[in-house]
């Protein structure tokens, strides 16, 4: 379908020596990043795809940083089929310990520990010497060593490092065992050129370094995360840290789907090939979307909405006549088909069970009826159904299956004549309440009455409304954030009416907060 357009080594050319290994850090580096919370399920989720599409390397979380944390690791360990589990652990015993306790029950599983190295991050961040930094990498390696054979480590700040002490201290996490060696961009001001020359230096210098396969980790503060990240491939290095969407601290990290896709198109001039299944990158970037409820921009590389549509009459014209005149991929490599129209009012369950398992859903007996009631109801409404509608309809209930408090009924008066004017009606443990309340705009009036039903302190640092399709009659998508204790989650909703949608999404988010507590009851769950 688009062998024409692969240009990674012919398969019989594919050794271990040109073989990138892709390391995600979404769920790590990703997750990290404000805002980008995943629940303990919302991890799971991510992790099974990750780990579907061929990811040699999942880096699951940071163990030590909190229970959650742990816990997810730990079950992502537990579920692994073919990927390497790897966990977060500064250069710390307490922090490598609890890390190795958290992937013990993967098949293969990888503790990466990491120091700064650069003088500002010795003398500020740590306040120790160069001797110090060099006795604590071989302490932390030697011991992370000591629970398994698979062991990363990482000179955080290494471009802005000298190059004498980041060599000598590359040589002894060497020594002391570690198998991968990665050079991160930490703060995102490396140029390609440099980065090169940087990992060819290390490469060159360090005596041992034929005894570890060398790592990039480029951050994208300059926007050129991807190209530091292949310039270090072309220098030598074998692994490549990215994330899906290119999630990560700030401006985020090398985007996954662009590396792979650049070797895979590029063989040509980078004659290196991974094992990744292109045609799940869509997925994985809409999953990841989601979940964050970080949006994809729209003219984003590889998976924005417009990465593969033609507008212009002359780019349409030639792209009917031969696809190559403007598309370097096809679509189809990344997983990405053509919106199909589904059914309408009249089609039946089992039509409905076959679009499901299209669209990769496979649901319950319980829940493929509560959905298909659902899509009856929006097809009662809604003209023409698209598979995004079904997919946000879908993902509504998948995420609502255990909710405490549902939404019931929702009445609202809003226009120009104001006060604007809610009245909601929640389920609450199996008990209806209503209650009405004014607000600054239709919405506010809404989230006031939900906050006067189930009382909390939770702030709001994001609303965000989205266009499921298009059209006036199009799925609104609502995405809540609420933070409380140093928590965030985000809620979703969807629906025809934006402002339906809106209380659907605070009421997820409210769920997701009282999922952290299962005992208390919603009226106290959040006071603090
Ligand atoms: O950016 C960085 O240096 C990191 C390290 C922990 C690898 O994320
Ligand atoms: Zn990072």
């Amino acid at each position: 379908m688009d062998s024409d357009q692969d240009r990674a080594p012919h398969k019989d050319n594919r050794t271990e020596k040109n073989r990138v290994v892709i390391f995600d850090t979404t769920l790590r580096d990703g997750e990290q990043c404000p805002g980008a919370t995943m629940t303990f399920e919302e991890k799971l989720e991510v992790a099974e795809l990750l780990d579907e599409m061929g990811v040699d390397v999942i880096e699951a979380g940071f163990p030590i940083a909190s229970q959650g944390d742990f816990e997810s690791v730990q079950e992502i360990a537990r579920r692994a089929k073919n990927a390497v589990i790897c966990g977060l652990s500064r250069a710390q015993f307490k922090d490598i310990d609890r890390c190795a306790e958290a992937i013990k029950a993967a098949p293969r599983g990888r503790i990466h520990t990491f120091i700064g190295t650069s003088p500002l991050h010795r003398k500020y961040q740590m306040g120790i010497e160069r001797e110090k930094v060099l006795e604590l990498v071989t302490a932390s390696v030697t011991r992370a060593r000591s629970y398994t054979d698979d062991v990363e480590w990482s000179a955080m700040d290494a471009t802005r490092t000298e190059k004498d002490f980041l060599c000598a201290c590359v040589e002894a996490a060497i020594k002391a065992g570690a198998t991968t060696v990665n050079i991160p961009d930490t703060v995102g001001y490396a140029t390609p050129e440099e980065f090169a020359a940087l990992m060819r230096m290390v490469l060159e210098r360090v005596p041992n370094s034929d005894k570890a396969v060398f790592s990039t980790h480029c951050h994208n503060d300059l926007g050129l995360a991807v190209a530091n990240s292949l310039a270090g491939l072309g220098a030598g290095a074998r692994q490549v840290e990215c994330a899906i969407n290119g999630l990560g601290e700030r401006a985020g990290n090398a985007a996954l789907e662009e590396i792979v896709m650049a070797i895979k198109t590029r063989g040509d001039v980078m004659p290196f090939w991974t094992g990744i299944d292109t045609t799940l990158l869509t997925r994985a970037s809409k999953l990841v979307a989601r979940v964050t409820a970080f949006p994809v921009q729209y003219n984003k590389a590889i998976v924005g909405r417009n990465a593969f549509a033609h507008e212009s009459g002359i780019h349409q014209d030639g792209v009917l006549k031969h696809a190559e005149t403007f598309e370097i991929m096809t679509p189809e490599s990344v997983g990405l088909k053509e919106s199909s129209l589904v059914m309408g009012k009249h089609s039946g369950r089992h039509a409905f069970r076959e679009k499901l398992k299209d669209l990769g859903y496979e649901l319950g007996d319980n829940a493929l009826e509560d959905a298909f009631v659902r899509f009856k109801a929006l097809a009662d409404r809604k003209k023409h159904i698209y598979d995004e509608d079904i997919e946000a309809l879908v993902d509504q209930e998948i995420a609502s299956a255990h909710d405490r408090i549902k939404v019931v009924a929702l009445t609202v008066i809003a226009g120009t004549g104001g006060p604007q004017k809610a009245t909601i009606t929640l389920d609450v443990d199996g008990r209806h309440h209503t209650h009405e309340s004014t607000g600054d705009g239709p919405v506010d009036a809404i989230f006031k009455a939900i906050k006067a039903i189930v009382p909390h302190e939770a702030r709001l640092p994001l609303y965000q409304v989205q266009a499921v399709t298009e059209g006036t009659d199009a799925q609104a998508e609502v995405s809540v954030r609420l933070e409380a204790d140093g928590k965030t989650v985000t809620g979703r909703g969807s629906d025809t009416d934006t402002l339906v949608a809106s209380a659907r999404a605070y009421v997820s988010a409210l769920n997701k907060l009282l999922a952290r507590d299962a005992r208390r009851k919603p009226e106290t769950m959040l006071a603090s």
